[in-house]
Order: structure tokens, then C-alpha cells, then sequence
């Protein structure tokens, strides 16, 4: 018999390490963990294996499905928003042909399985592009189906990844003479800027707001690379897992869709640097902004309409901002910190 496990990818990210704190410590998962990084250590604990190795090497994939059961796929690794545009082309290999290969590892799941292989992929807001920042000023709560243009390697990649969903999920070898139905059950969730206590994200264009964060308890000076007036949605990191959860769990009745904004509150970047400074008033940040990397942040939405997700899975965060700042991340950052020497901070 085969081990029922779920797998994550990307499992040293941002997100990984969230997700992989919470189910281990449920005690109800076996993980599956792959990164091309060595894990952070302190989640070997929570993983039935670590894999190190890269979602590109199929004979990798190949080898898991030989071994093991996976009822559910949480497909985390990508590169982000800034780094994708140093090198677009090895972004589109690890974001879409990664993607591929995972999609594909569900099939081949599924068809031992005789059951549909839920895939949970998060997507961004930088499947947006919104085309001036009056029309952002304009926009309001953008729908999933609106703005559908983005600007970015990585935005461009996730919005495809959407439809590959899609097409796994419903058109799947639809002219073969054995297509098989229901092999793969993609739920995808848009994802604000993500804020975590815990980590600081690599290669993103939201990080502004928790870079701003981390180096302002850790007394380090910081250069915020956006305007004041930027806006963006943010969320917490534990909202964050509570609505891959929620979305993983939902009955298949209720989706409507296969792609659900999510969100929790949108301040600009003063606004998050008046929180900041309120905590930590020795900080010292500046606004140096950054043209290019300014100018994708206007191309994202100030706001999203997260109600489909309200509507159909009950969809609510436990954080709004002043929740966010004073109960999760001032806090738990400051005794982060505060436990460990400055030179090892962040590592
Ligand atoms: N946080 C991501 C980035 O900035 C967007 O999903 O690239």
C-alpha cells in the first residue's frame, strides 16, 4: 500500500512555511515537502520527507507518484514579480512548466487513484494589470474577470496557469478516444501581498510592506521602494492559510468558480510606514522609489472583490489592519527579535 500524503512545492517559501506550521501541527497530514532550497530546519519535524530537489526534473515527480498516494497538491513554488523580470524566460520555465509537470503528476495521481487529486495553486494579484493609475484610482474592487492584462513575466504566468487549471480540470484530452473526466480538482486562490511575522518574501514587488516591517524591529535603516500614496490589498499570513484551507476543504457543489479573489485591507505605503513607526519609533525609512517597480504596483489593483469567495465558502479573514499590526505581526515580530542576536536576524 502506498502512504496517503499531500505534497506542497516551494515548501521553504513564504507561504510553505506557514502552511507546513500549521498542518504539522494539526497532526493530520503526512507532508510531502519539495524546495530547491535545503528546508528551514525547524520544519523538518512537521514533514513525513523533504525532498530537495527542482519541480522542472520529471523524473523527481515521476518517482513520487511510484511511492505515494497524493490526495492534494498545494502548488507554491514560483518565482516572483521582480526577480521574474531579471530573467523572464527562466521565470516562465519554473512558473509555467513547473506548474505543467505538477498538473500533469495530478493525472497520473488521479488515474491510480480512481478520484480526483485536489491542486490548490495560488495566483496573485499581478494577474491584473490595470492600464493607468487613474484607471486604478478609478477601479474600485476589481473582479477576477476584470483587468486581465498584466504587465509582468510572473503575472502573465499565473493569469496562464489559471486557464491550465481550467483545462486540466474540464478539457483534458478531449479528443482521445479514453479521455478520462475529473482527473484534477484546481482551486485557485488570487493572493494580495502576503505579510508574515515569520519570514520576509524574496523577489516580490508587495514586499515593500513587510521588508518595511522586519527591518524596522530589527533597528536596520530601509529604503521603501514605492511612492507614499501606493496602494495595494494585504493580508496576513495566517489568513492566508486559513483560506487555502477553507478553499481546500469546500464542497465541490458550492464552487462556482475555479479562481476566487481573496483579500483583507488595502493601506498605502505611508499608512503602513505610520503603523510602523508607531511601533518602532527609532525606524528609520525612507521613500526612494523605484520607477519600474512603482510602476507595476500601479498596475495592480488598489482593491479586490473577494464576495464570490464570501459567497461560496464562506470566505472571511480573522485580521483586518488594525488587528493584523497590533494582535499578530507588531507583536510576534518583536519577540522574534528581541530573542536573537541582530547579526542573525532574517536568516
Ligand atoms: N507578492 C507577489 C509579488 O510581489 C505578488 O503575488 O510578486
Amino acid at each position: 500500500m502506498r502512504k496517503e500524503v499531500i505534497l506542497i512545492t516551494g515548501a521553504n517559501g513564504e507561504i510553505g512555511h506557514g502552511l507546513i506550521e500549521h498542518l504539522g501541527k494539526s497532526g493530520e497530514a503526512n507532508i510531502i515537502a519539495i524546495d530547491v532550497q535545503p528546508i528551514d530546519e525547524a520544519l523538518l519535524p512537521y514533514c513525513e520527507r523533504f525532498i530537495q530537489g527542482d519541480i522542472l526534473d520529471n523524473m523527481l515527480l515521476g518517482r513520487l507518484v511510484a511511492e505515494f498516494d497524493i490526495r492534494t497538491i498545494f502548488h507554491l513554488a514560483s518565482i516572483l514579480s521582480t526577480k521574474a523580470e531579471y530573467n523572464p524566460e527562466a521565470a516562465h520555465k519554473v512558473n509555467v512548466e513547473g506548474t505543467l509537470n505538477l498538473l500533469r503528476l495530478a493525472v497520473d495521481q488521479s488515474s491510480w487513484q480512481g478520484r480526483a487529486v485536489k491542486f490548490l495553486y495560488p495566483s496573485s494579484i499581478a494577474a491584473y494589470g490595470l492600464l493607468s493609475l487613474e484607471k486604478k484610482n478609478e477601479a474600485g474592487k476589481v473582479k477576477e474577470w476584470e483587468w486581465n492584462t498584466p504587465i509582468t513575466m510572473y503575472g502573465c504566468n499565473k493569469l496562464y496557469c489559471e486557464h491550465l487549471g481550467r483545462y486540466y480540470s474540464y478539457h483534458y484530452r478531449q479528443l482521445a478516444a479514453d479521455q478520462v473526466k475529473n482527473t484534477v480538482d484546481f482551486r485557485c486562490l488570487r493572493f494580495p501581498g502576503l505579510i508574515s511575522s515569520v519570514t520576509i518574501p524574496t523577489g516580490g514587488t508587495s514586499d515593500y510592506g513587510p521588508e518595511m516591517l522586519h527591518a524596522a524591529a530589527q533597528g536596520k535603516p530601509y529604503k521603501c521602494f514605492v511612492r507614499p500614496d501606493a496602494r495595494l490589498p494585504f493580508m496576513v499570513m495566517p489568513d492566508a492559510i486559513k483560506s487555502l484551507l477553507l478553499l481546500e476543504n469546500a464542497p465541490k457543489e458550492n464552487l462556482k468558480h475555479l479562481v476566487y479573489n481573496v483579500t483583507s485591507f488595502s493601506p498605502t505605503a505611508e499608512e503602513i510606514y505610520q503603523r510602523v513607526k508607531k511601533a518602532f519609533p527609532q525606524a528609520d525609512i525612507s521613500f526612494e522609489p523605484h520607477l519600474a517597480r512603482q510602476k507595476i504596483v500601479d498596475t495592480w489593483p488598489a482593491d479586490v472583490d473577494d464576495s464570490a469567495a464570501c459567497r461560496d465558502w464562506g470566505w472571511k479573514p480573522d485580521y483586518d489592519e488594525e488587528r493584523a499590526f497590533n494582535d499578530y505581526l507588531i507583536p510576534s515580530i518583536r519577540a522574534r527579535y528581541s530573542k536573537r542576536p541582530a547579526s542573525s536576524a532574517l536568516n
